[in-house]
């Protein structure tokens, strides 16, 4: 079988069926393959099952990337409105949960369906599972040739090829470093790549193991790296740290550099505990005013290790000022992250310097594109990642 399409979408993921619908409606042949059996999983998943399809508030500054200019011009022309348009014209239901984040009613098997639905609308057809041995380019004289594919369902050739592979993360669901290799093979550089929006870690004796110790307890803190600073819910887990703030930071860290939590952002600690300077209570007593029980005590354990607890009214001023400063700045280091099966995102991807922000066409390889969470491009958590996807698609689907 040798099948001639203009376009080959190569990913049927968020990126790939709305570059997919955007290149159908301008009436160009378009075929969507992925190697997975099942459509979009990862939309599936995503948002506890309910999508958290994109953000109100999307602006180029909740994107890492090294070139923090890059995802503008996408942005710019495909805004979450754009979007929440096509939702609502599916009647799909849905609701902000906090900081502009929304979320389906009802499940995310709607946003597949709306997707689905649209990739038909626009004519477009399907491989599905399909798997991609080998890709080429057949030259025609000095004209850029097409791209030719060989599948495991026969030979694909097209004018323009589009990579929407995504990222490392979940690799039990279909991830796959498929489009680094791609870029690879072509010359195109991939930054350095690593886990986000994860979990930290913490080895034996690291993290207080009294606090590591105390799963399921969160704490409203403000949580700074590199930089960056996050005010959200702090989880402890069996093996570290989680929750909003801990994934948002995730994306700052490198290894061997510490994380800084702000225990009582909305406190002077210093003054509150000079205030009890001669309180006969406990000082871990005092904290459970703010912090929770448990954690509380762990954390005076361990930062106290050396020290029996003893009454407030025991400590010298510059001893409660210390414990002020630790509890405003309290400072540690993870060992590493809980790693690809646990991320949300990679961090890193496809040089946006090999890509122009208008097109997402690789400057070197005429009608080679990449979009979506393969492109160094990463956002923050909170809906901005499928907005990024929706956007780099619909950038791509104009010109390819
Ligand atoms: P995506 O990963 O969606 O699609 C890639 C497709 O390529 C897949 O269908 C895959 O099977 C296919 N593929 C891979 N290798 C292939 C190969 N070799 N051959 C053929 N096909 C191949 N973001 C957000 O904004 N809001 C949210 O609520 C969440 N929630 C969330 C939860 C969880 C658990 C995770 C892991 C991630 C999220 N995200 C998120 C992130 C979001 O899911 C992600 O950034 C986008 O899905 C990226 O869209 P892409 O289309 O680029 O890749």
């Amino acid at each position: 079988m040798k099948i001639k399409k203009d376009v080959i979408v190569i990913g049927a993921g968020a990126a790939g069926m709305m570059c997919a619908i955007e290149a159908g409606k301008r009436g160009r042949s378009v075929m969507l393959l992925d190697h997975a059996s099942k459509l979009a999983e990862k939309i599936r998943i995503s948002g506890g099952g309910r999508c958290n399809f994109t953000n109100r508030h999307t602006r180029p500054e909740n994107f890492l990337s090294h070139n923090p200019h890059f995802c503008r011009s996408a942005l710019a022309r495909f805004t979450p409105q754009n979007f929440i348009t096509l939702v609502e014209k599916h009647g799909i239901h849905y609701h902000e949960k906090k900081l502009g984040q929304l979320f389906c009613d009802s499940s995310s098997q709607q946003i597949i369906d709306l997707l689905r639905h649209e990739c038909d609308a626009a004519g477009v057809e399907w491989q599905m599972p399909c798997r991609v041995n080998n890709i080429s380019r057949i030259h025609a004289g000095t004209a850029p040739g097409r791209f030719m594919l060989e599948t495991d369902r026969g030979i694909l050739m097209a004018d323009s090829l589009v990579i929407a592979t995504g990222g490392l993360s979940i690799p039990q669901i279909g991830a796959s470093p498929f489009g680094y290799r791609v870029a690879g093979q072509f010359g195109i550089t991939v930054t350095p790549l690593q886990p986000a929006l994860v979990p930290l870690t913490f080895a034996q004796g690291q993290l207080a193991s009294s606090v590591a110790g105390l799963p399921g307890v969160a704490i409203d803190a403000a949580v700074s790296c590199n930089g960056a600073c996050f005010r959200e819910n702090l989880l402890l887990t069996h093996r570290g740290l989680s929750g909003p703030a801990i994934l948002q930071i995730s994306s700052y860290w490198q290894p061997g550099i510490p994380i800084h939590i702000n225990l009582l952002p909305d406190l002077d600690a210093a003054a509150w505990l000079l205030d009890h300077r001669h309180s006969t209570g406990l000082l871990s007593k005092l904290i459970t005013q703010y912090l929770p029980r448990r954690f509380a005590q762990a954390w005076c354990d361990d930062i106290m290790r050396d020290q029996p607890a003893q009454p407030i009214n025991r400590y010298s001023e510059t001893g409660l000022r210390q414990i002020a400063a630790q509890l405003h700045n309290w400072q540690i280091t993870p060992s590493g992250t809980a790693g690809y099966k646990k991320a949300e995102v990679t961090l890193g991807g496809v040089d946006t310097r090999e890509l122009s922000s208008k097109t997402m066409e690789a400057r070197k390889i005429p009608g080679l594109y990449f979009i979506g969470e393969v492109v160094d491009v990463t956002g923050h958590l909170g809906g901005f990642n499928f907005q990024w996807a929706w956007a780099s698609g619909h950038a791509a689907g104009q010109f390819v």
